[in-house]
């Protein structure tokens, strides 16, 4: 697989998708620098995965200045950038007219700001390589509206959004775009759904599937849910 010796920044990697997906591809011979507001749990998973320590980046990704100190961190640290996967999120719930306001802002700086953060931390980066990888953890609430979950959805539906103007605007620059959209997983994230979910490692082997594909391969769209979710 084209993953071996590959250096990827990963946000939201203190726990869920993004712990698993820092699992699956160190696994696979990727060089991980990760991202999250719990540093000593990103520390601790450094040390799990034979990562250098200093490849743990307090970060939060409502703030700008952090997504450029972790990618620059990657670039210190191994002379290059290959892949993001910008996986921090966040999930309110509720019906609009319970004006959960304070909540709707969290999840758009989170969901929607932190992603336009990360690309803009990287794109330099990539464009200067003329190769790259942007991986934007959407969701299925980025395809369907789900009642009680309609700002969560937005917050998808615009990491869609990005992730296909993305990919068109940076052909030039030979850089791959993926929008991943699972259904339920099984993570910290409360998703308000009756069934099984998914285990994080299934979606995070898929990350690695889109990875590890030969670099002029573009997979630009995955949508994978538990078998008995229906929408
Ligand atoms: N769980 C699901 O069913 C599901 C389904 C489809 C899509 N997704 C998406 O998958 C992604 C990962 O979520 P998850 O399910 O793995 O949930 P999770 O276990 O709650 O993980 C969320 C991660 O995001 C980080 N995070 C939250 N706010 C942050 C901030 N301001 N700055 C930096 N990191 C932040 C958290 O770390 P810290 O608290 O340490 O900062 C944590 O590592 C999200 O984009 C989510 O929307 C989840």
């Amino acid at each position: 697989m084209n993953i071996v010796g590959k250096v990827v920044v990963i946000t939201g990697a203190s726990s869920g998708l993004g712990q698993a997906t820092a699992h699956a591809l160190a696994g696979a011979g990727a060089k991980v620098v990760v991202g999250a507001r719990r540093l000593e749990l990103l520390r601790t998973m450094c040390k799990d995965l034979g990562q250098p320590e200093e490849a743990a980046v307090q970060t939060d990704v409502t703030k700008p200045q952090d997504l450029e100190k972790l990618v620059k961190t990657a670039v210190d640290l191994y002379g290059r950038v290959d892949v993001l996967v910008n996986n921090a999120g966040y999930m309110t719930q509720g019906n609009l007219e319970e004006g959960r306001v304070s909540e709707w802002d969290t999840c758009i700086d989170i969901n929607v700001k932190g992603v336009l953060y990360g690309v803009n931390a990287i794109v330099p980066y990539f464009k200067r390589q003329k190769s790259g990888q942007i991986i934007n953890i959407g969701s299925v609430s980025g395809r369907v509206v789900y009642p009680g979950s309609v700002v969560y959805c937005a917050s998808k539906f615009a990491v869609r959004a990005i992730s296909e103007g993305l990919r068109q605007e940076l052909k030039p620059y030979n850089v791959r775009v993926l929008n991943m959209s699972p259904g339920v997983i099984e993570t910290e994230m409360e998703a308000n759904v009756d069934v099984e979910p998914m285990p994080a490692s299934a979606v995070a082997n898929t990350i690695a599937y889109a990875i590890g594909q030969p670099e002029n391969v573009d997979v630009n769209e995955i949508i994978m849910r538990p078998t008995l979710q229906e929408s």
